[in-house]
């Protein structure tokens, strides 16, 4: 159980291998990883949209302002959830997060690489997403995962390590 190398290395990546294929066995393999994260009462709201196909690809291009790099990416998926399986208002959110973060950290573990793109809280693109994906009403858009292979590794961040922002017992 040697997480720690992965969790500290991981990086957004926004250079990619120009539309190199990611296999259905690999993408289901990072999917199942993403399926393995926390969720309130364990009622795994999460629900996920592959895209793969460039026409839909081009279209979250126009209604996502930061996302110019899935042009060369393999795939984006949008990671959900379902507003009928969560456990109460606010954790579809929650448990979704989590599930996009397991995502990004399988896509690392893998040599592959991954951008988190924000869909939720902004409204407009929400709908937007809704709409191009088909989505049925209780089904609610949070993050759009850009996913390929990078065509070189990001650099590695300045420490994040801030004691200040601890606080034991209370503030
Ligand atoms: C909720 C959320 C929304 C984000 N939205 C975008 C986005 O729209 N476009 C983008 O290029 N990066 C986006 N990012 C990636 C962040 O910019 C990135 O995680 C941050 O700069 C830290 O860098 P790191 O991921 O390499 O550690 C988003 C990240 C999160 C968690």
């Amino acid at each position: 159980m040697f997480l720690e190398a992965g969790l500290l290395t991981r990086r957004s990546v926004r250079q990619f291998e120009k539309d190199k294929k990611i296999s259905k066995e690999a993408i289901e393999d990072i999917l199942k990883i993403a399926m393995y994260a926390p969720s309130g009462c364990n009622r795994q709201p999460w629900e996920f949209v592959v895209v793969d196909e460039k026409k839909i690809q081009d279209k979250i291009m126009k209604i996502h302002p930061y996302c110019s790099f899935l042009q060369d990416a393999s795939l984006a998926i949008v990671v959900c959830w379902d507003k009928n399986q969560e456990l109460g208002e606010g954790f579809g959110v929650v448990d979704s997060s989590a599930a996009t973060e397991n995502l990004l950290l399988a896509c690392h573990g893998r040599g592959l690489g991954a951008c988190w793109c924000a869909i939720y809280p902004y409204e407009d693109r929400m709908k937007e997403f809704q709409q191009l994906l088909k989505l049925p009403a209780n089904i609610v858009p949070n993050a759009l995962v850009v996913v390929g292979y990078p065509t070189k590794t990001p650099p590695q961040p300045k420490d994040r390590f801030k004691p200040e922002k601890i606080h034991y017992n209370n503030w």
